[in-house]
This record gives C-alpha cells, structure tokens and sequence, in this order.
C-alpha cells in the first residue's frame, strides 16, 4: 500500500477474527516502530509484545478501552527508557511516533490496529508496570493492539482549512 494510502485510510479497529498474525507480519511492525524518529536519535524505546492469552486477557480486564486485546491476539506495549532521555516530554513523543509507525505497518499489511493510552494515566501505567514486571527506569507509553480484522471501517477525511494558519495566528 502506498503511504499516503495507509495514512489516509487507517482507521481504528476494535472488531477482530481471532485468527492469529503472522511471525513475519509481527517483525515487520516491529521494524517500522524501530525507524521512527528520535530526539537527538537516542531511540529510547522497548517493545513488550505480549501473546500469551491469560496475559491478554488480564490486561483487557483491567483496561476500560482494550476490551478488544484477547480477540486481537497481540498487544505491543512501547516503553520509554528513562536512562536514554530523561526529558519526559521527548520520551512520550518519540514512543509515540514509533507506535504511529506500528499502526500504519500494520495497516499497509492489511491487519487491524488501534493505539490504546497508557501514560500519563497512573493506574494503567502503574498496572502495565506490575504486570510486566518492568523495571523502574522503563515506562509504558502506550499498546498498540494488532489483529487480522473483522472487516473495514470507512475512511473519514478530518481536513479542516480553518485550523490551518499561515505565518502567524491570524494569519494575513
Ligand atoms: C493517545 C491515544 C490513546 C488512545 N487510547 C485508546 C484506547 O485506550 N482504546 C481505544 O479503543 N482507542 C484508543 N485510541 C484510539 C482513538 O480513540 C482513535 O484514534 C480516535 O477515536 C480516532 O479514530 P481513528 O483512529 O479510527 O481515526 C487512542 C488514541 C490515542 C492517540
């Protein structure tokens, strides 16, 4: 698929089969989350991938909005890592860009996708912690959940000319 494609139509997907994603597929999402960009290309990012059922559904069960991770079959949590960038801000968006990455491979080859929040909600970020057993410098930004969909769902166009300003706020 062509990247103004992806990006154009992707779209959050919540309804999955169940059929499970492909190795390949699952390191070709991987990849793309590697070539983000970084501030000051430090790359201060881990990947937990989690596939292990009972895992998927313990999260789910704790996450009012991952409802749909045991179906999906495959949850990527991207962590930060505090001793690479300690500028909290830096970190969010250079595991942010990352799980955008994520969701466009995983578009483009053909999967369902949707980001689910972790920080800076405490109690999601606290649990994700506990559960996989992170260490205290590695902190979870968000998951990205990936499964083979249960259909499609519309492409919506949010273009909106008034929230474009040329050179200063009111512009000329
Ligand atoms: C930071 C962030 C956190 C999100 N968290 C969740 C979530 O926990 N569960 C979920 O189903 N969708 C989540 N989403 C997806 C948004 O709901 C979705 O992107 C938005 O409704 C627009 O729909 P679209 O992705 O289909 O274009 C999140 C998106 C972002 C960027």
């Amino acid at each position: 698929m062509d990247v103004l494609e992806a990006i154009m139509s992707r779209r959050s997907i919540r309804s999955y089969t169940g059929e499970p994603v492909k190795d390949e597929d699952l390191r070709t999402i991987l990849k793309a989350g590697f070539q983000a960009p970084s501030a000051h290309n430090f790359q201060p990012r881990e990947y937990v991938v989690i596939r292990d059922e009972g895992l998927l559904k313990r999260i789910a069960a704790f996450h009012k909005y991952a409802k749909m991770l045991p179906k999906a079959g495959c949850g990527i949590v991207v962590c930060g890592d505090r001793t690479k960038q300690s500028e909290m801000g830096f970190l969010v968006e250079d595991c942010s860009a990352s799980i955008q990455n994520m969701l466009l491979a995983a578009h483009g080859l053909g999967l369902g996708d949707v980001w689910c929040g972790l920080y800076s909600v405490d109690k999601l970020t606290g649990f994700m912690t506990k559960v996989l057993e992170l260490p205290e410098h590695i902190i979870p930004i968000g998951m990205v959940v990936v499964g083979v969909k249960d259909g499609d769902k519309v492409t919506v166009d949010r273009y909106d000319e008034s929230k474009i300003h040329i050179n200063r706020w009111l512009g000329e």
